[in-house]
């Protein structure tokens, strides 16, 4: 790393200059590793520890900031698109409550977690979900250095510029005592008066309709040119933080007022209370003010305020347990069904969508709506109960559509009323619309009832069926095979280029035949082009104009992704149920994709599959049964096979955060704990790496007794375990005192 420690203050022009030249060599080669190979080769904190060193250096010497500086205050925006920036800590969701009920639900479920703590005192904080977009803004001493979209939580892209230009979020932090490194966290969002003066200017100069502020807020951040941006004025409020060096305060609360202090806009009605009923009055008190803030909310949000709690509370898969957002009851419109139609999914399933007569609720125009299901659009639940007032759905029907949680339309009622009186029920076909297969409806083995869903039979003889597991096999969250998209996988498949996930591997040894489809393409969406401008075609396009550019980047790009994450990978075979938070618990229980083929075979072998398919916390049989369903199948293995002469995924190897000397080990809790409740243990040692299991074996590395332990202890002590009681467990994970 850096061979100069020498401090700030004591550089000479001459070696800052040196210093910061070398720094922004060495953070762009860091980042090139990141981003581009996922292989990083420093740690988090050594890699902030550059960063904050050139800001420091920057600071100083205002003069010697260089154009490629990694601040990114004067560099070049990217050529293509944005960058990516990996989030230092994840962006979250939050889980929804839609009833006082939900909220009762919520505070008692924290009581519950918090048993052990006999006189322990909870608050709450209560504030305006924005209905904005979330951005993650990294301060490195006080001055902004990066700004990211959410992305999928994991991964953003830089809009620094664009953030720059917002008037409510500082380039620098004012007053004193933050963090050496803190991401504020907080929603970009357009008032109602600028988008309508937006819509006004637009509609004088022709321009394009906008449809509501957020997704005009949206379109407003991606622009390329952060001057169009800033003729937008969007607006910030800060209310959450990634990534920090230190807490900016003990409790949520003053964490954000000390936001404000630094200068952030936060919001004026954001509150700490105590009970049900004082979060309940300060959700009817916003709900009650929702009209004229000037800006959309789409509910109330509530945090536990002490971040200590927090802590302890931790998360599940994409969202806090301690958080939730209380969501104001959804729009509702009217509108006509035109017809349904049927499309089939990527595990064969038939799933019906109605088209709509264009109608608009909230904000947004809807013009289709999913139906779910057969049951569904018969009125039926699957326990065969009425969901809907007016019962079936049927086509020239006019029913009542709500946007729900966030923005997926359903329909809550038909308005039998107006019915016309030719409409006849529904039929559900009985057939693949895409190949013709058979379409069936699954009975599960165990409770003898039939699925909800009707599926294709005809697997990858199913057009509809290899096209999506091809298009989920290249997405983002499994290979993520940048350049081939949806669009060139359909393009591919339809000429023949492709049937299985090999042979994206050898897309390149068949460079002409991919050359002449992407230049048949082009020539058709030319040709296009020019019929819509109503001219002939004058040219055709020359030999040189014929050689597609993008193809070794694709090539590159499919290359560099030969060596995927073993999760990613199990994730990318597309195995009913396995979406990419099963796959990481397989991932790391079996390691290796050999020892996850061979469990997987063995597993589907076995007359009793739970002699051989170990017991993984959070994996049941709906998924042993979907691994048996798949490495059951024949095809398959020569799928499997062919796909790993391609592609080798690395070992899976547990993530091991720092200071957590029990990630990958197995641990039992027994006995009565007396700090944590044996939910909170178990969430803990999770959050650390660690796997939780319910009794002693061989396999188990570490036991954790209280008082009354029994057998467990006694099994320990013949294997030979290592047992520590409570407090040494605190102690070993770094939170003793
Ligand atoms: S807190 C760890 N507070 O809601 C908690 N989110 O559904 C992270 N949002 O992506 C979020 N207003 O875009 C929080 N006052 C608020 C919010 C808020 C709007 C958005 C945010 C987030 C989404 C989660």
């Amino acid at each position: 790393m850096s061979e100069t420690s020498k401090p700030v203050e004591k550089l000479t022009v001459e070696d800052a200059a040196q210093e910061l030249a070398r720094l922004a060599a060495e953070i762009a080669e860091h980042d090139r590793r990141y981003h581009g190979e996922d292989a990083p080769t420093i740690s988090d904190a050594e890699y902030d520890a550059l960063r904050i060193r050139n800001a420091e250096i920057e600071a100083q010497f205002p003069d010697l900031v260089r154009q490629d500086s990694p601040t990114g205050s004067v560099g070049a925006p990217p050529a293509e698109g944005f960058a990516k920036v990996r989030h230092a800590v994840p962006m979250l969701s939050l889980a929804k409550a839609y009833t006082d009920q939900d909220v009762v639900d919520f505070l008692e479920r924290a009581k519950r977690f918090f048993e052990r703590d006999k006189d322990f005192d909870i608050a709450f904080t209560a504030e305006p979900k924005i209905d904005g977009l979330s951005a993650s803004l990294r301060y490195e001493n006080g001055v902004f250095v990066q700004g990211a979209t959410r992305g999928d939580g994991t991964v953003g892209e830089d809009i620094t510029a664009n953030l720059k230009t917002i008037a409510d979020i500082p380039h620098r932090l004012k007053g004193s005592g933050w963090p050496e490194a803190i991401e504020i966290r907080g929603e970009v969002y357009m008032t109602y008066a600028e988008f309508q003066a937006l819509k006004e200017r637009s509609a004088a100069m022709g321009g394009q309709d906008y449809v509501n502020p957020r997704n005009t807020a949206a379109g407003s951040l991606r622009q390329k040119d952060p001057a169009v941006t800033a003729s937008r004025n969007l607006k910030f409020f800060a209310y959450a933080w990634g990534y920090t060096t230190e807490d900016p305060a003990p409790t949520q609360y003053d964490s954000v007022q000390k936001f404000a202090e630094w200068g952030f806009k936060i919001s004026p009605l954001m509150v700490r209370a105590k009970s049900v009923d004082e979060l309940i009055a300060q959700y009817k008190l916003i709900e009650a003010q929702r009209s004229s803030l000037g800006y959309d909310i789409d509910g109330v949000v509530y945090k536990v305020d002490q971040l200590e709690l927090q802590r302890r509370w931790g998360f599940v898969t994409g969202e806090p347990r301690w958080a939730i957002a209380h969501k104001f009851p959804a729009e509702q419109a009217t509108t006509r069904v035109r017809k349904i139609d049927i499309q089939v999914g990527r595990t064969g399933t038939l799933a019906p969508v109605a088209r709509l007569d264009p109608v608009t609720v909230g904000g947004v125009t809807v013009v289709n709506v999913t139906l779910h299901n057969e049951d569904y659009i018969k009125g039926l639940d699957s326990n065969g109960q009425p969901i809907r007032e007016g019962n079936d759905i049927r086509i020239g029907d006019t029913v009542v559509i709500q946007r729900a949680g966030d923005v997926i339309p359903q329909i809550v009622s038909v308005v039998i009323d107006k019915r016309p009186p030719e409409a006849e029920p529904y039929q559900f076909p009985h057939t693949c619309p895409i190949c013709g297969s058979p379409a069936t409806r699954e009975v599960n083995e165990k409770t003898g009832k039939e699925d909800s869903r009707r599926r294709c039979t005809g697997e990858l003889i199913c057009p509809a069926q290899a096209v999506e597991a091809l298009r989920h096999f290249v997405s983002r969250g499994a290979m993520d095979i940048e350049g081939l998209g949806a669009e060139n996988i359909d393009l591919f498949f339809n000429a023949g280029l492709l049937k299985t996930a090999a042979d994206v591997f050898r897309l390149k040894d068949r460079r002409a035949e991919v050359q002449q489809a992407l230049f048949e393409r082009r020539e058709a969406q030319a040709r296009e082009r020019e019929a819509a401008k109503g001219t002939a075609r004058k040219k055709v396009l020359s030999a040189e104009e014929r050689t597609y550019e993008g193809l070794d980047k694709l090539f590159a790009a499919i290359d560099a992704r030969r060596e995927p994450e073993l999760d990613r990978f199990i994730f990318a075979l597309g195995i009913r149920h396995i979406g990419d938070t099963t796959a990481a618990l397989l991932a790391r229980t079996f390691s290796t994709v050999e020892e996850f083929i061979r469990v997987g075979k063995e597993t589907a072998a076995a007359e009793d599959p739970h002699t051989v398919f170990p017991s993984i916390n959070g994996i049941g049989d709906t998924v042993i049964g979907a691994l048996i369903d798949f490495f059951g199948n024949e095809r398959n293995d020569a799928v499997l096979d062919e796909l790993l002469e391609q592609v080798h995924p690395k070992p899976y190897v547990v993530n091991i955060s720092a200071g957590s000397t029990v990630a990958g080990k197995t641990v039992v809790f027994t006995g009565s704990l007396e700090k944590m409740s044996r939910g909170e243990a178990k969430a803990m040692a999770e959050r650390l790496g660690a796997k939780v299991a319910g009794s002693v074996s061989a396999k188990t590395d570490l036991v954790v007794a209280g008082p009354g332990a029994g057998s467990k202890l006694k099994q320990a002590a013949e294997l030979g375990i290592e047992v520590i009681d409570e407090d040494q467990w605190f102690e070993r994970i770094g939170q003793g005192n």
